[in-house]
């Protein structure tokens, strides 16, 4: 996620466009740049860091005149963040420059066309192949640059929103939208660009969102004209008026950040599959394995290092790992491990899980499974972060900035990265047919989509919340694939409403927290459909017989569970190993509204801290 400003008018473009990325670093802050025209060339000034860093860079080093400029603030998703892989880019030409928020999936074939036209690149980044694509198609087709530009996304996969402009005609913004958001402020003969209203709030209300594959031209002294980039067809820009203040659209209109990032998560696990999760092909494709498969393949196990939240994704990725790829796991917490002389073999490939890639036990963790020689794969959110380097290869997960502290959206897409690992290793190692293979990645493609009904039980489980608000304990039980969710609902609850909870395997409460039950007790039972449930329904019952209160995250439809408990909150079917990405969703929402309930600071709880870069 990357956030991108824009402005074409007659005020001075620079201070827009620096507090508009500043508003939007809550997308993005691995880096930042800027590129304003002053009547006659562009000066760019860029820098890893965030826009505080930026300005400083710009305020010493490059005109700050002109009324046309361009900005981004940036979240790392090809190259790792620096001053080269930073935006704006420029063409080889340097008369177009472009910023971009979304990823192109097919630019390496593009690249490598353009290279052998003659095209040079600096950085690493599907951007500066975008913009190249875009000049070349301008002077081979003799076009304008609202026209190269559409004709060059119709050769593009991926995920876009971008602003171009032209330094030979710099009396335009060309933008186009195709999964990432673009907001178009109107004024009076002036234009704002940016991925939400926030940078233009306080200069109009009059603003035009465009929808997927559509772009506008937005010309100075002329009425902003939409088009759909497959095909030619006008479409009538639909002006809304904004009533929102600032506060309110950089969490997107949700109270919390932590609110907004559970509800990011349908998108979050599609920008997780983007590319890899390929359905038709029968296929998952994922670079940092494909390079590496011998590694894979000849594993003789898998050691996954982690610390809180990361640790229970590593828990639900060892079932799904032993269930299908038949490799053994073991998933250890990254502080016990680095010190405890563990067994490691060349042999063994050590799997780091980390949303910030920085915490400082699983950094050691990592290196002293290098030390002694085995294959180290990084699960990380933060592209170019400390773990992500240190890895000898890994996949991102693409989830955008987390802000809350109490990790969610990183929790499921970390869940979505390992389990498309485990699926292309098990077909590799022909542990999978191909029809239960197909099986899988279909469902897997489903699973936005139930994500997103899962989230309409939140007006239930606020009644739910509103009820248990006030209890000094909780327990959270699941069984399988749903253990791990129980202790991730549990350290969700404790993380922010500090109420103490406690997550167990359902067959485990007999064996001590069974003692604790009373009327006073709440108890989450994870209870779907295809996971031990017969088993799992007898431990309701045990708690119902003594006096316990049950809240069951059931399927949609169960009968048996809903005659029992106290509260039911649905969630859809889907095939078991997937799913922990939908029961954990009433979990973390459960969370959330208790803290609120309590007026806790949901997004920076007491003594925690996002990233623990110490020990
Ligand atoms: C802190 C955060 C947790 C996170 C854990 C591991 O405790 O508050 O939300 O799960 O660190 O962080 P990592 O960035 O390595 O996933």
């Amino acid at each position: 996620m990357c956030g991108i400003v824009g402005y074409i008018g007659h005020r001075e473009a620079y201070p827009i466009i620096i507090k508009g990325l500043q508003r939007l670093e809550y997308r993005g802050y691995d880096s930042a740049g800027i590129a304003l025209y002053d009547g006659t060339d562009i000066n760019l000034a860029k820098t890893k860091g965030k826009v505080e860093d930026l300005k400083s860079l710009s305020e010493t080093s490059i005109s700050l005149n002109g009324s046309l400029g361009i900005g981004h603030t940036r979240w790392a998703t090809h190259g790792v963040p620096n001053h080269v892989n930073s935006h704006p880019h420029y063409s080889n030409s340097g008369d177009l420059v472009i910023i971009h928020n979304g990823i192109i999936e097919n630019y390496e074939s593009i690249k490598k066309e353009l290279t052998k036209r003659g095209y040079v690149f600096e950085s690493d980044t599907d951007t500066e192949v975008l913009i190249n694509l875009i000049e070349e198609v301008k002077k081979k087709e003799d076009v304008k640059l609202g026209k190269a530009v559409q004709i060059a996304l119709n050769q593009v996969v991926g995920a876009y929103a971008i602003a171009v402009f032209d330094r030979q005609k710099p009396d335009e913004i060309v933008v186009a939208k195709l999964g990432s958001p673009l907001a178009i402020g109107i004024g009076d003969n002036e234009f704002f660009v940016a991925s939400d209203a926030s940078p233009f709030i306080e200069f109009t209300n009059n603003a035009v969102y465009l929808e997927d594959e559509e772009m506008a031209i937005i010309r100075l002294g002329k009425e902003i004209k939409l088009r759909k980039i497959q095909n030619d067809a006008i479409a009538y820009p639909m002006v809304q008026e904004l009533q929102l203040n600032l506060e309110e659209i950089e969490k997107g209109g949700y109270d919390h950040f932590m609110l907004k990032e559970i509800y990011e998560q349908p998108r979050a696990i599609k920008d997780t599959f983007r590319g890899r999760l390929r359905v038709a092909e029968g296929m998952v494709k994922m670079a940092g394995v494909d390079q590496n498969i011998e590694k894979f393949m000849n594993a003789k196990r898998i050691i996954i290092v982690a610390c809180g939240t990361s640790w229970h994704a590593g828990l639900v990725a060892e079932y799904i790992f032993e269930n299908f790829a038949r490799i053994p796991v073991e998933v250890e917490y990254a502080s016990e491990f680095r010190y405890r002389n563990p067994v490691i073999t060349r042999d063994d490939i050590i799997i780091a899980i980390s949303q910030s890639g920085e915490t400082a036990d699983t950094l050691a963790a990592i290196k002293l499974a290098k030390e002694r020689d085995a294959f180290v794969f990084g699960v990380c959110n933060v592209v170019g972060s400390t773990i992500a380097r240190e890895a000898h290869a890994g996949a991102y997960t693409h989830a955008g900035p987390e802000i809350g502290v109490a990790s969610t959206k990183a929790f499921t897409t970390q869940i979505t990265v390992l389990t498309l690992l485990a699926l292309k290793l098990a077909k590799q190692k022909g542990e999978l047919s191909d029809s239960k293979f197909h099986e899988l990645l279909t469902e897997m493609e489903n699973i936005p989509a139930k994500v997103e009904l899962a989230l309409e039980s939140n007006p239930l489980i606020e009644i739910i919340a509103e009820a248990y608000k006030d209890s000094n304990n909780c327990l959270y039980l699941g069984r399988g694939y749903n253990f791990p969710v129980a202790l991730e609902g549990a350290l969700k609850l404790k993380e922010i409403s500090y109420i103490h909870a406690e997550g167990y395997p359902a067959a485990e409460m007999k064996h001590g927290p069974i003692a604790l039950i009373d009327e006073q007790m709440p108890v989450i039972v994870i209870a779907t459909n295809n996971g031990h449930y017969e088993k799992v329904v007898s431990n309701i019952q045990e708690i119902k017989s003594r006096n316990g209160r049950i809240i069951a995250v059931v399927t949609e439809g169960d009968q048996q569970v809903r005659e029992l408990a106290d509260h039911v909150v649905e969630v859809p079917d889907t095939i078991e190993s997937l799913s922990p990405l939908l029961t954990t969703i009433p979990l973390q929402l459960l969370s959330y509204h208790i803290a609120v309930m309590r007026n806790c600071n949901v997004d920076q709880p007491r003594n925690l801290a996002k990233s623990v870069t110490v020990e």
